[in-house]
């Protein structure tokens, strides 16, 4: 039996998003831009999905674009605000996802835009002064990319507190809350933000299908270009079942929010008790206090260990699936750039466990007990 702990990676695709898929693929198949019924169908299909997902966020359904996935949704808000929307200048954090990172290496390198990164403390957190610092300071179109939760040790950025200082310089924002789109609610009407992004797989949903919001008056032309799909936002024939799929996992995530918070961060603390009490020398990365962390993930340091990083591997052996930092693309095992920047030194070995609705107590006892052996072997 194995114990899979690695749902910021991706979670399982649950099995009633699957049977709503389905039809899709055999029955509906037909493309979105096709003007028979069958085309017309799907094209209805795709609608009602954007109209379920800009419910959930309280957002108006010609704000919401589907894209393949949370990756391209930040690099088209990114891309397309220096193209379109005249930005010139990016203030973002050295603990965003690499494909936040990396758009802006390249924006800084072929478009000569300035980047300025902010600090974080050891745990995570932005300094929201040295924010407000740096928008008093500016004198170019801006836009302030910050993620919301982060996906390695969890630590959640204040999505309010960003979006008013922005709102007082007059400056763009975009969140990215592929990690905490359907585990936490948004009301974009409230919160004054332009540009948030989400990926299905993150929550019950199927891979290859993101969305990105954007506020009515922030307009991006599209990043790929070809057919005249989603109003001209985004070319390229529709993913329709993975769309569909990702409004119905959305759905159901909204519909059970509070419960699954409940059980999970429940497995969370649990996890957290009982590994202290195994090996006392654990450290935790990131925020603590449960309202300014992520509820599904919580990041360890563990002690070193004669085996180093293939620790992980031997918990592999055992059908116990956990990630060292974040899920990386390349298979080859790298130094951690969002430990690093929380100065958290390399001599020990991280280990991030995040959970989803279908753990259970008994996972976190294997994953304990096996990390306990591990390290008694050593003595
Ligand atoms: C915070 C964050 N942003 C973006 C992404 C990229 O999403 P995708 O895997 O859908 O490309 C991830 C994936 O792990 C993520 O955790």
């Amino acid at each position: 039996m194995s114990v899979y702990l690695d749902n910021a990676a991706t979670t399982a695709l649950d099995a009633d998003v699957l049977n709503a898929m389905l039809p899709f693929y055999h029955e509906v198949y037909g493309n979105p831009s096709s003007q028979h019924e069958m085309g017309r169908k799907a094209k209805s299909a795709i609608e009602e999905a954007r109209k379920t997902i800009a419910g959930l966020i309280n957002a108006n359904q010609g704000e919401i674009v589907f894209t393949s996935c949370g990756t391209e949704s930040n690099n088209t808000i990114l891309k397309c605000a220096v193209r379109d929307l005249g930005v010139k200048h990016i203030i973002s954090t050295p603990i965003e996802h690499h494909c936040v990172l990396h758009t802006l290496e390249y924006l800084s390198e072929t478009h000569r835009i300035k980047i300025t990164i902010l600090p974080v403390d050891n745990e995570g957190r932005v300094d929201m002064e040295q924010l407000e610092r740096q928008l008093s300071l500016i004198n170019e179109k801006t836009l302030v990319s910050i993620i919301h939760a982060n996906n390695e040790v969890g630590t959640m950025s204040d999505m309010d507190a960003i979006a008013n200082v922005c709102d007082k310089y007059d400056v763009l924002y975009h969140a990215d809350t592929v990690q905490s789109f359907a585990h936490y609610k948004f009301d974009v009407k409230k919160t004054p933000v332009h540009f948030l992004s989400a990926s299905a797989h993150k929550f019950h949903g199927p891979k290859g299908v993101g969305f990105f919001y954007m506020k009515g008056a922030a307009k991006v032309h599209s990043f790929i270009h070809g057919g005249g799909q989603e109003r001209g936002y985004r070319a390229g024939t529709e993913n329709v079942a993975g769309i569909v799929g990702m409004a119905y996992a959305a759905k159901m995530a909204y519909e059970h929010l509070e419960n699954d918070r409940e059980h999970i961060l429940g497995l969370k603390n649990y996890l957290r008790e009982e590994v202290k009490k195994a090996l006392p020398d654990v450290e935790l990365n990131g925020v603590l206090d449960d309202n300014q962390s992520l509820f599904t993930v919580l990041s360890l340091s563990l002690p070193t260990h004669p085996s180093g990083s293939l620790l992980l591997f031997k918990l592999d052996m055992q059908g116990i699936y956990v990630s060292g930092s974040s899920a990386c693309s390349s298979g080859a095992s790298v130094g951690s750039h969002v430990l690093a920047s929380m100065g958290k030194g390399a001599d020990r070995i991280p280990l991030r466990c995040s959970f989803s609705k279908y753990n259970t107590k008994e996972d976190v006892d294997i994953l304990v007990k096996a990390l306990k052996n591990l390290y008694e072997k050593t003595v």
